[in-house]
């Protein structure tokens, strides 16, 4: 890891949100004095009540729970929009690049915005839709994705994005899981001048659910769908019919705003609950905070919808806070890898917030690639999903900010609602590979493995030791598990998942996950879902996946898999078997390696031993390496894994 240094540049200092002495102060006044802070922060929202309580939580078993401005009421889609009408309502709000650089950018004000999301809404209420019914959205990234989130809070309903990469069956899964009623998609999506068939999948996931009445489908492409009569209806006919006003439900601070599922390292994946008031907060102070965010900026998050990072930085966070949001229906490197570049060319981007594997990717194809482009719009440059090695972190700086742009690396996850570890651009010394330090109300900690808090410069666990506003408040339909999976291991805390470490100036570098959770291109994976998808194929007896390091991906996904007696070991199975977990789970979900292993590694109770198939599959194969295999009950099978390694 890295040591070097790079001071925050003096035009920052002039101008910054908060200077380092600000930034300082105002973290110790949100943790001595948090409810009075926390007051004071809430008045950036738009309150129909505002609260007078703040953080009401718990980590103890007790009396657990997590809670925020209990008694304040507000509608979200009426902060991110309505809001702003008087104020800027001739703003572009919302600026779409296509995924062919050939067809023209769309831009919608936020009045444009306005009717578009209340038709929208108008359209969810005539097929049903009321207030805490769960709403399946499963589109591509094209503006209505963005109306249709926005429409949901405006009548109250829990919106549930599913990354239009996932299969049938993933979809199935999850419209199971939160019993949605109504689905939102589209003919076809589009990605690299590739087709991708939504509405199908859709089709194909209903075979399953039997709970879902209405199909509201989007046409983006124009490509053939069949529509099932009395189920699907077409978004533009039914916007055309409802009024183009339609008024923000009053919901409390507490009401669910969404669902978004992720994977743990056990299980199914869980459905994360965020609420309205805390959530909202969080993405939108954060947005300002770490980005500096200033009316006029063009903003750019280059994520995908269906992950966290598009709900809080391309939508909410964003929105919230008055700004032009841009949203980009393809991928970084299509037509070429200097299309990313372009697209901050053609709109005058200031700050672009992306992933270290897409970075690393267009690295890796030389500088020319984006030499070529002007970038000098550019303020900042955003990095999120997994750590940014100081290789990626100095390319970045260097070739694409010129050395002008501070590099602003977040360190959050799907349960903490926004960014928690991160550096402000005016504030905050960087140091390449490091997300630096805690946002206000935020107290990490790093404990060891039996839980003890290790202080100063340290490494272990990170830990988060009180609430924060955007904090997940349960497990879709399974509170018991939501306390059992973050905050058993280490009683008292919330549990990240992570390990971390607190250098001699308190910056955390994280170390990457301690679970059985592998991070792909910055896509979260627990190992679990993949062997649960590999043992249903009839060929397969048992499975083990590990993560191993991968040069573009962060992470490989690595599978051992043992036939049954029947079966033999071959290069069609291979292949049969990459296809099989694609069409389970989703592309990103597809095995980089499988290697066919007649047993696994395991303890004499059974117990599969992952630490020596990590170390296998990342070539450290030394008995040094390996460690003691004599717990194992049959130490055997190690020889053999060794000598056929595969990939
Ligand atoms: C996991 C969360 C954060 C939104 C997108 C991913 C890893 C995320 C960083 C970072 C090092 C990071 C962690 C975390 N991660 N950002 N800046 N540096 N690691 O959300 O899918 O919930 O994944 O991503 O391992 O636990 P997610």
């Amino acid at each position: 890891m890295s040591d070097d240094f790079f001071p925050v540049p003096a035009v920052w200092a002039k101008n910054a949100l908060l200077d380092l002495e600000g930034r300082a102060a105002d973290y110790k006044r949100s943790i001595e004095d948090g409810h009075a802070y926390w007051l004071e922060r809430a008045k950036r929202l738009d309150w129909i009540t505002p609260p007078t309580k703040t953080d009401e939580s718990s980590f103890e078993e007790a009396d657990f729970g997590v809670q925020w401005f209990a008694d304040g009421e507000l509608n979200v889609s009426a902060n991110c929009i309505d809001r702003h009408l008087a104020t800027r309502g001739d703003q572009v709000a919302i600026l779409w690049e296509p995924d062919s650089p050939e067809e023209e950018p769309r831009r919608y004000t936020y009045r444009q915005v306005h009717e578009e999301v209340c038709r929208f809404a108008n359209v969810l209420k005539g097929a049903g839709a009321k207030k805490g019914d769960r709403i399946t959205v499963y589109m591509p990234m094209i503006p209505e994705a963005a109306f249709a989130l926005l429409a949901c809070a405006r009548i109250g309903a829990i919106h549930s994005v599913v990354f239009g990469g996932f299969s049938p069956e993933a979809l199935a899964g999850r419209i199971i899981d939160c019993d949605s009623n109504i689905v939102i998609t589209a003919d076809e999506g589009r990605r690299a001048g590739r087709k991708v068939p939504l509405k199908a999948n859709v089709d194909a996931a209903l075979d399953e659910c039997t709970s879902v009445k209405q199909v509201i489908v989007v046409k983006a492409t124009g490509g053939q769908v069949a529509m099932k009569d009395g189920r699907d209806l077409w978004l533009h006919e039914e916007a055309a019919r409802v009024p183009a006003d339609c008024p923000p439900e009053r919901m409390n601070a507490e009401d669910p705003l969404f669902i978004l599922y992720t994977s743990g390292s056990t299980g199914k994946p869980k459905g994360v609950l965020h609420t309205s008031g805390g959530y909202l907060l969080w993405a939108a102070l954060t947005h300002e905070l770490c980005f500096d965010y200033r009316p006029g900026d063009i903003w750019w998050c280059a994520a995908d919808i269906g992950w966290v990072t598009g709900h809080s930085y391309i939508v909410y966070g964003p929105l919230a806070n008055g700004a032009t949001t841009l949203m980009y229906e393809g991928v970084p490197h299509w037509p070429t890898p200097s299309r990313i570049w372009e697209v901050v060319d053609r709109h005058q981007v200031h700050t672009i917030f992306t992933a270290p594997t897409a970075l690393r990717a267009l690295m890796r194809e030389g500088d020319e690639f984006v030499t070529r482009t002007s970038r000098q719009s550019l303020r900042l440059l955003g990095t999120v999903g997994e750590p940014i090695n100081p290789e990626a972190w100095r390319w970045y700086h260097h070739v694409v900010g010129e050395d002008r742009c501070p590099i602003i690396d977040t360190w959050w996850q799907t349960e903490t609602g926004a960014a928690m570890i991160a550096p402000m651009p005016g504030a905050t010394d960087l140091k390449p590979g490091s997300a630096t330090l805690p946002l206000p109300g935020v107290v990490p900690q790093i404990v060891d493995g039996e839980g003890q808090v290790l202080h100063g410069a340290a490494e272990g666990n990170l830990v988060i030791a009180q609430s924060w506003p955007g904090q997940m408040r349960t497990v879709w339909g399974d509170h018991a598990r939501f306390f059992q999976t973050y905050f058993t291991t280490f009683p008292g805390k919330y549990t990240t998942g992570d390990g971390a470490r607190r250098d001699a100036d308190g910056y955390y570098w994280i170390t990457g996950r301690v679970d059985d959770v592998i991070n792909v291109s910055g896509h979260r994976m627990g190992t679990a879902e993949v062997e649960s998808a590999l043992v249903l194929h009839e060929s397969v007896a048992e499975a083990a996946v590990v993560g191993f390091p991968h040069d573009i991906k962060g992470q490989g996904i690595y599978a051992y898999v043992t036939l049954n007696a029947h079966d033999e070991p071959s290069e069609e199975l291979r292949k049969a078997l990459t296809a099989w977990v694609r069409t389970e789970i989703g592309p990103i979900a597809t095995p980089d390696v499988i290697q066919f292993a007649p047993g696994l590694p395991k303890t004499r109770s059974g117990k599969i031993m992952r630490r020596i198939l990590r170390k296998i599959a990342e070539g450290e194969v030394s008995p040094q390496a390996l460690g003691d295999t004599s717990t194992l009950a049959d130490p055997s099978v190690v020889e053999h894994l060794v000598a056929n390694r595969a990939g």
